[in-house]
């Protein structure tokens, strides 16, 4: 089990550029996978949890040719040659690991085939629910079985001649929308998914991208069935969820400057900038480009937080930053309110719980409430034992923490932060430059090389 120490910081780096956004690698690996020829993803995330969905589309027929590695990071460009959406059937079963978008998007694609198939994942995939996707592929006509009342994995899907359905999601989930969405292909006709909350579209904008028809009216987005995506090259962004904890350290470091470069900017995610200006942050952002996702720079100056109030219809475009929030209102002064996010107790642990306990330990008092918290802010944090429970997010949320606080903070079972973001010690370890520049580890001049060379 590996362990991270963080004390104080000491310097600030002018700009770090994070890797690729993981909710895109995964739609650009499942994609590239089912259309029919060739198609370079540029900027891919090599975390365990994109890397589980490529191999999972390898598995299934698709040919994957490294062609670029980022040192510290990994494999950030391939080919990815399809044949098609109707895939092979897998030699054994789909090893999800950590990941609810593999296995919950993998499941649409699944539903959709002429096998059956079983995937499998880690201790805490195997307790998260997958009703929410096994209760309309079945609709659909697909056998989704499953552990228990909750349906946990191991799953084992049975694709089916598929119908096509109009589905009202029942909780706020891009998955869910996307699992529904990806079965629709392979059903004849029109399939409606109406989300009575918005929650990210990338799944929306990659089928634009890879020539998929569909069609958005109102709160209603329908797809065809029976198209074959067509293969097109693709640049993923930087993830906006990743460059989050890094806008939190800048946010709450008055007189510093930080510029996140070529960050993921689609409107669905970039909540976590509005609830940082609401506090006071500073933020300006610049688009530089939109290839199928809009994307920029985005600088953050520093200033004394104020508490706000986070809920309602901006909860689905924050969750996966609430935590390192929570380390924002910590550090902010005045109670900062997090409401109507009870989905963050079936994430990768109870994200509600194990931010509440790690803050007390540093000396936070926090109210906890069945779908949120009250922090109070302002108090001088010491450093602490961090408990991880094996999420990626509170490791970075209280890296970020650890920063702020008195004495050292210890992670422990770090290694889970490459579920989502290979390098973010590397990149760390550059607010811990000493006045000749050196850091306690290597920082990386990141120029991706050609696989092999
Ligand atoms: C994701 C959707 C969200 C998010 C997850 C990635 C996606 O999950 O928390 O990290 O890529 O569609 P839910 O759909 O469960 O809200």
């Amino acid at each position: 089990m590996a362990t991270l120490k963080v004390r104080k910081l000491k310097s600030f780096p002018a700009e770090i550029s994070v890797p690729g956004d993981k909710s895109i690698s995964h739609r650009a690996a499942m994609f590239a996978g089912m259309a029919d020829g060739r198609t370079v993803i540029e900027g891919f995330l090599p975390s365990e949890d994109c890397l589980c969905t490529l191999k999972a589309m390898e598995a299934m027929g698709a040919e994957v040719e490294p062609l670029e590695e980022l040192e510290g990071v990994g494999l950030v460009k391939m080919a990815v040659t399809g044949h098609g959406p109707r895939l092979k059937a897998p030699a054994g079963p789909i090893d999800c690991g950590n990941s609810g978008t593999t296995i919950r998007l993998l499941s649409g694609i699944l539903a959709g085939q002429d096998f059956t198939t079983e995937m499998f994942g880690d201790a805490s995939l195997s307790k998260r629910p997958m009703k929410r996707v096994a209760d309309p592929l079945a609709l659909m006509g697909a056998r989704v079985e499953g552990q228990g009342e909750k349906i946990c994995a191991p799953l084992k899907i049975t694709g089916g001649p598929l119908q096509p359905v109009t589905y009202t999601l029942p909780m706020a989930s891009a998955q869910v929308k996307s699992a529904v969405l990806l079965a629709g292909m392979f059903a004849p006709g029109k399939t409606t998914v109406i989300e009575p909350v918005a929650t990210r579209n990338h799944t929306e904008r990659i089928m634009s991208h890879f020539g998929v028809k569909w069609l958005r009216e109102g709160n209603a987005i329908s797809v065809y069935g029976g198209q074959t995506p067509r293969a097109t090259d693709i640049v993923v962004p930087g993830d906006i969820s990743s460059a989050a904890f890094w806008m939190v350290a800048a946010a709450a470091s008055p007189g510093q400057q930080i510029t996140l470069k070529n960050v993921g900017l689609n409107p669905t995610r970039t909540g976590v900038i509005n609830v940082l200006l609401r506090m006071g942050a500073q933020i300006t952002s610049f688009e530089t480009d939109s290839r199928g996702e809009p994307r920029g720079n985005v600088t953050i100056t520093g200033g004394e937080l104020n508490a706000t109030v986070i809920g309602g219809a901006e909860i689905p475009n924050v969750i996966d930053e609430l935590p390192i929030l929570a380390v924002a209102g910590a550090l902010a002064r005045g109670n900062t309110l997090i409401k109507d996010a009870r989905e963050l107790r079936v994430k990768e642990t109870d994200r509600i719980a194990a931010v509440a306990e790690n803050l007390r330990r540093m000396g936070v008092t926090v109210t906890e409430f069945e779908d949120g918290m009250e922090i109070v802010g302002g108090a001088r944090l010491h450093g602490a034992e961090i408990t991880t429970y094996h999420d990626h997010r509170i490791a970075m949320a209280f890296a970020i923490a650890g920063l702020f606080a008195e004495g050292e903070t210890v992670i422990e079972g770090s290694e889970c932060i490459n579920t989502s973001y290979p390098g973010f010690e590397h990149d760390l370890a550059m607010f811990f430059r000493n006045e000749t520049g050196e850091a306690p580890i290597p920082v990386l001049t990141r120029v991706p090389r050609p696989v092999g060379k």
